[in-house]
Parts: C-alpha cells; structure tokens; sequence
C-alpha cells in the first residue's frame, strides 16, 4: 500500500467532485461537435496540430482542454505558446494547473499516483513541477487563469448530456476512469453507478494517461484520450483526442455509439521530430522528465489500441 502522507500520493480535499453534480447542473456547451483534448503537457507541436484539424471541423463545435494542458513546458516561450493556444477555448484544470495555481500542502505533482507507479516516478514528478511552478510564476496573469478554471464542465452534444472531468467523478486527480481500474468488476460497477448519479450518456475523462474507451449498458460511454502530448500506443509517437459528435468523422482509430452519439478516438498526429528536439532543448538526458518520460514519447507504451476499445456486451450484439 502506498503512503498517502508521501507528497504525489494522495488527492487533496480541494480535488473533490461529486457525480450528482451533474445531474443537478445545467450544461453551459451546446454544440453538434464536441473536441476533448487531456494532457496535452506543454507540447507546442500537438496543440498546433489539435487547433488545425478541430479547425477542419463543420457545423455548431466546441474544444474543451480537460486539463494538464502544462507540464513538459517550462520554457518561458512554450509556457506562453500553450496558455495563448488553450485560453482562447474552454479550459478545464487537471492537476498540474491546481498545483501551478494554487499549491497544496504535501500534494507534490497532485497526481494522486496509485500503487502500481514507482516512488522513483512520483519523486521525479514532483521535481518536475516545481521546475514549472517557477516559470509560472513568472506569468502572474497565466496563474490567475489557471486558478479560476472550473475543475468539471457539462455539455450537450447533440441534445445528449456529456460530463467532462480530469480524473474521475469524484476526484480531480481519480483513477477511476483508468484503463486499469476499469479492466476490474469494482471499477466497472463504481463507474456505472457514477453514470447513474451524474444522468450523463458519456464520461470524457483523461489524467491517468493510458486511454480507454468503456461502453456501458444503455448505450453510455466512458472514453479517456490518455494523452494528446504523448504517445499512447507500442512504436507509435502520435496523441490523441477525444471527438464526440451527431456525425461520425473519416479518421477515427475506433468509435463506440452513445445513444445519438459518436464517441471516437482521433490522433493528434504532430510532427513527432520537432517535438523531440523542443522536449529534449527543456528536458536534456539526466533530466527528471527524460528519465520519466522519453522511452514514452519515442516509443510509446506498451499498450496497444485493442486494449483500448472496450464495448459493453449491448455494443457488441449491435455490431455483430
Ligand atoms: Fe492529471
């Protein structure tokens, strides 16, 4: 059992949310289409890339960042390329922005690591962002930002109700949506009674960074995007977005329905080399970051789309 008093460990008390919420709240997004980008990290080349193809898109639309939009960004000009890019759509706060705007006690990094991530990972992650809460707080206006934005937002996507959160319903930095805490009966269970309480078709989570796209019986959907900034699957180097929308689009990697929805997975296909050298001109070999994460952004994980797409035994008869 991890510690929870070990700085990265744990949620703070600030971090919860509560499903019901959403049933009590009414949506302030109305659109056709819907764009949901989670952990972006401070990867200049992905937001570019996210800002043309949403750009493609037709019709009444919305892109909402869901949070950890920073993190790799602790250049002061790369800081700035992402607030400029995020701020000019709807953003919601992961943990690295509480933790930039707002630092709270003991929490570290806020990512509230599960058992199963090293303590080496959660020290080095906690060294990262104190790396970056100085460059922000070199942007008092940028924090100020980032410390107004709501934690959860709701949606109507084509007249159906679409909760956005950063970890899970209860938590800003949860791991309940998490493809392993998913991959279990309890997990599965917990999350359909958050789908219950909060009266929503889908779920759009991302932070644990693996993705995952869960159907549930009454065609509901659970989809995390695992990151837009990192590579999410073995040997490949691109992110990925969530799209949820009336009308399906031509390059999605895997979709599930949602009552009149299409809930789809779209990579965020940058260009991975410029990204690696703009990475590596912040984070250099012996850095914290490249300890943690370059094996990740050059070669994925291990973890392939299959494992991924998870439809609900109802999804499965309506395919077959
Ligand atoms: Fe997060």
């Amino acid at each position: 059992m991890s510690d929870p008093s070990v700085p990265g460990r744990s949620c703070p008390l600030s971090y919860r949310t509560r499903a019901a919420a959403f049933a009590a709240g009414a949506a302030t997004l109305q659109c056709d289409t819907l764009w949901i980008v989670g952990g972006l990290y401070g990867n200049v080349c992905a937001l570019e890339r996210v800002l043309n193809l949403y750009e493609a898109e037709r019709g009444a639309k919305a892109l909402v960042f869901n949070g950890d939009f920073h993190w790799f960004d602790v250049d002061a000009g790369d800081f700035a390329a992402i607030e400029r890019g995020v701020s000019a759509h709807v953003a919601t706060r992961g943990n690295v922005e509480a933790e930039l705007a707002r630092p709270a006690a003991r929490a570290g990094c806020g990512c509230g690591y599960p058992d199963w991530v090293g303590d080496d990972t959660v020290e080095r992650s906690n060294r990262i962002i104190e790396r970056l809460r100085a460059t922000a707080q070199a942007d008092p206006e940028a924090c100020r930002r980032l410390a107004a934005l709501p934690m959860t937002a709701l949606a109507e996507v084509g007249g159906e109700r679409v909760g956005i959160v950063h970890g899970d319903a209860d938590s800003l930095a949860g791991w309940g949506f998490s493809q392993e805490v998913l991959a279990t009966h309890d997990g599965l269970r917990a999350a359909e009674r958050a789908f219950e309480a909060a009266a929503v078709r889908v779920f759009a989570s991302s932070h644990s960074c693996l993705p995952v796209m869960q159907g549930f019986s009454g065609s509901r959907a659970l989809v995390n995007n695992g990151s837009a900034g990192m590579a999410n699957f073995a040997q490949t180097r691109y992110g990925l977005a969530t799209r949820i929308s009336v009308a399906p689009s031509t390059g999605a990697l895997y979709r599930l329905r949602a009552g009149a929805l299409f809930v789809e997975a779209v990579a965020i296909d940058f260009d991975a080399h410029a990204w690696m050298r703009r990475f590596l001109a912040q984070w250099p070999a012996g850095s914290d970051a490249h300890a943690s994460y370059f094996g990740r952004i050059s070669q994925g994980p291990s973890y392939r789309i299959t494992q991924a797409l998870r439809p609900s035994a109802e999804d499965a008869r309506v395919a077959a």
